[in-house]
């Protein structure tokens, strides 16, 4: 019988084939199982498990993903969680499923994109008489450009104004506990380049860049960070105040954007919710953490190099103006003064 293989393919052999093949499928086992272990050798794991039935704690965001994660490990700890969402199927889902674990799991509305239903959810809170002992602002939006409903960019909107709103909002009884805030923050800030402008709260092009902007408004909480830190310090509050970075994390966030939902599910490297949950976890209840630092993996990072003291300060006066009467703002010891 005549060869298919024929003058235009070189034909090496039947076991030269076998040999490729055999060559190609470890390679690629190999190189699969070095990204995994690599990740799970990299991926931070909280290893405190306080007990957590005297402490009440809000988590925004909570219907998936991280904030999901997060809320479910309090809720072993026997936490009072308090899952701040949008109404949604999906949240009464995360409701039901927490509340599995322990029944005294509460789910209060909240619409990140809306600075009324910010203080309508602290008006609810209000009611419940319940303390609050931590506080992780973890709802997040990294999605097509729009504006939010005060006509703030989407990004900046969610991301950040409702975090600085719902923060101040609450401080009196984060205080009162002497309790945490954790801010969700990505490692995306350090792409930022350029100081934070007053222009950067809106959108001024339908076409912008949503990944510039989705790390413009973690830089922001960065900011925020690092300002509420100073005036905690400034008034000797023994609230804790920090920013973590969850790592690239396949979780729900990716569902719009089609090439990034692509890339989570085929990247190797990413973690899953589970994993990306760690460091939130971590930092709100480990005794090390030390207020106005940036954690990820279960340790301490280093934040953009913009992101200085100066810096927060004057992100902070300008979102308070921008906010204008429109929020009690925690004030510094100069202000109160001011005031006085
Ligand atoms: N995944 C990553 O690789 C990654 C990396 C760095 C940082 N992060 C940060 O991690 C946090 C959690 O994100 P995730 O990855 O776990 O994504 P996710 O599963 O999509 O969770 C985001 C949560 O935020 C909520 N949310 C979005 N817009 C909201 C709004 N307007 N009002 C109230 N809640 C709103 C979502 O609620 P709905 O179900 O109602 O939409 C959801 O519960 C975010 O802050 C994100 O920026 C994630």
């Amino acid at each position: 019988m005549e060869s298919t293989h024929s003058m235009f393919i070189p034909y090496f052999g039947e076991d030269f084939y076998s040999n490729v093949y055999i060559t190609v499928s470890v390679a690629i086992l190999v190189i699969f199982g070095t990204l995994y272990f690599l990740k799970k050798f990299r991926t931070g794991v909280n290893n405190y498990f306080p007990n957590l039935s005297e402490k009440v704690i809000i988590v925004t965001g909570s219907t998936s993903g991280i904030g999901f994660e997060t809320a479910k490990a309090f809720a072993q700890l026997g936490a009072t969680v308090i899952l701040a969402n949008r109404a949604s199927p999906k949240a009464v889902y995360a409701h039901q499923m927490i509340e599995r674990i322990n029944p005294k799991t509460i789910t209060l509305e909240l619409d990140c994109a809306n600075l009324t239903s910010v203080r309508n959810f602290v008006q609810k809170f209000r009611k419940l008489e319940l303390p609050l002992d931590i506080l992780v602002n973890n709802a997040g939006t990294f999605t097509e450009e729009k504006k939010t409903r005060d006509s703030f960019e989407i990004h900046m909107g969610v991301n950040y104004l409702s975090t600085f709103l719902l923060t101040n909002e609450l401080l009196p009884y984060i205080e009162k506990s002497r309790g945490r805030i954790i801010n969700v923050s990505s490692s995306g800030h350090k792409s930022v380049t350029k100081p934070l402008t007053k222009t950067d709260f809106f959108l001024h092009k339908k076409e912008a860049n949503e990944f510039e902007n989705y790390c413009k408004s973690k830089f922001a909480v960065q900011l925020f960070t690092i300002e509420l830190d100073q005036r905690l310090r400034e008034r000797a509050s023994h609230v804790i105040v920090a920013a973590v970075d969850p790592g690239f994390v396949q979780t729900p966030i990716f569902r719009d954007l089609f090439l990034w939902k692509i890339w989570a599910n085929l990247n190797p490297l990413a973690k899953t919710a589970e994993e990306g949950a760690q460091t939130t976890i971590w930092a709100a209840l480990h005794p090390s953490i030390q207020s106005g630092k940036y954690y990820s993996d279960c340790k301490e990072d280093k934040s953009n190099e913009l992101a200085t003291p100066e810096a927060a300060r004057n992100w902070w006066k300008l979102t308070e103006d921008l906010l204008d009467d429109k929020v009690e703002v925690f004030p510094t010891k100069a202000t109160s003064k001011e005031a006085n």
